[in-house]
């Protein structure tokens, strides 16, 4: 009997058309996304999980569907799967780490230009036809050379946003809880870099220890005119502080690839305000980058289908 794997969204690539013969796809082809409950109903017959960071695989699930033999995210972060549940029931969890580290470092640039120059804005102007003359004073912006950028989290895309940053000429400042000696970044406390930066990105995992990470107080902290940026997950920064912040002219801008709630509600305030871009969570949203993610997802399912290690796998203490 070939090995099941379900796998809970198509995506770009060949990859899902080359397993070997000896695993069998099944792929979710509703219109709307899988549920929760309709996840662990199919799991309870399938050997392996082609998951994506909207599929909450916890505890509960995981008692449900006792069958699994490995659970592959196309996805670098696993904030939507209880890796340690996992890892006690020996299942390896796969991932995609550094395929997609250059595409949303640009991601974050794309987000800081058009939030600091307006972009966004600009384009509303022209199409709605008040574009009238060339007028000195019309959607001035803010310069990323000679500004501050302040990086939170220095992991492999907090270091490629780093490069990108020099190259500008900002200045960077960062807050990581691993300290690497990196030229031309100066390491703060992380109070020291909200209060500092200009441009503050956030590239930190989510987590316990970082869930929230900028409060409330945090986000009031931040310095007057900055702008926030965000490509990593909205849960680490409180939205509504944020909006507050951004309503009220405080701060800059924001540009916003990702958010408490996904997807953002058509109805969310931060739609309302001018100073804020906002993308659907697409920081590894290039056709090279997917169609890369989408292979090493099918590396890690098949191989731990067919009892090998997996190729990038988040828990290695399960083969201890
Ligand atoms: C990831 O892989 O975790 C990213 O958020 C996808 O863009």
């Amino acid at each position: 009997m070939p090995k099941r794997l379900y796998v809970t969204e198509s995506f770009p690539g060949e990859s899902l058309s080359s397993v070997p013969e000896d695993v069998s796809i099944d792929l979710w082809k509703g219109p709307e996304p899988i549920t929760y409950r309709e996840l662990a109903e199919t799991l309870k017959t399938a050997d392996g999980l082609l998951c994506m960071l909207t599929n909450r695989v916890d505890r509960a699930l995981l008692e449900e569907t006792r069958s699994l033999s490995v659970v592959s995210s196309m996805s670098v972060g696993l904030d939507h799967v209880d890796v340690a549940a996992c890892t006690e029931f020996g299942i390896p969890v796969g991932n995609t780490p550094n395929v997609l580290t250059q595409t949303t470092a640009e991601l974050t640039f794309a987000l800081m230009l058009a939030a600091s120059r307006r972009v966004v804005e600009s384009d509303r102007f022209v199409r709605e036809g008040r574009w009238k003359r060339w007028d000195p004073e019309l959607l001035l912006g803010v310069d990323l050379h000679g500004s501050v950028l302040g990086i939170i989290g220095m992991g492999r895309i907090g270091q490629t946003v780093t490069k990108l940053a020099l190259a500008f000429g900002m200045e960077v400042m960062a807050w990581s809880r691993t300290r690497r000696e990196i030229e031309g970044v100066v390491w703060v406390p992380l109070e020291i870099l909200l209060a500092r930066s200009d441009f503050v990105s956030i590239h930190v995992s989510l987590n316990d220890s970082t869930r929230n990470l900028l409060d409330r107080d945090r986000v009031m902290n931040i310095k007057d005119g900055a702008f926030l940026i965000n490509t990593s997950r909205g849960g680490i920064v409180d939205e509504r502080a944020l909006c507050e912040r951004l309503t009220s002219g405080e701060l800059g801008g924001a540009g916003l690839d990702v958010f408490e709630v996904e997807p953002l509600s058509a109805k969310s305030p931060l739609l309302n305000l001018e100073n804020v871009v906002v993308a659907p969570h697409i920081g590894s949203a290039s056709q090279r980058t997917r169609v890369r993610m989408g292979e090493m997802a099918v590396a890690n399912a098949v191989a731990g289908l067919l009892g090998k290690k997996l190729p990038n796998c988040a828990n290695r203490e399960v083969y201890d």
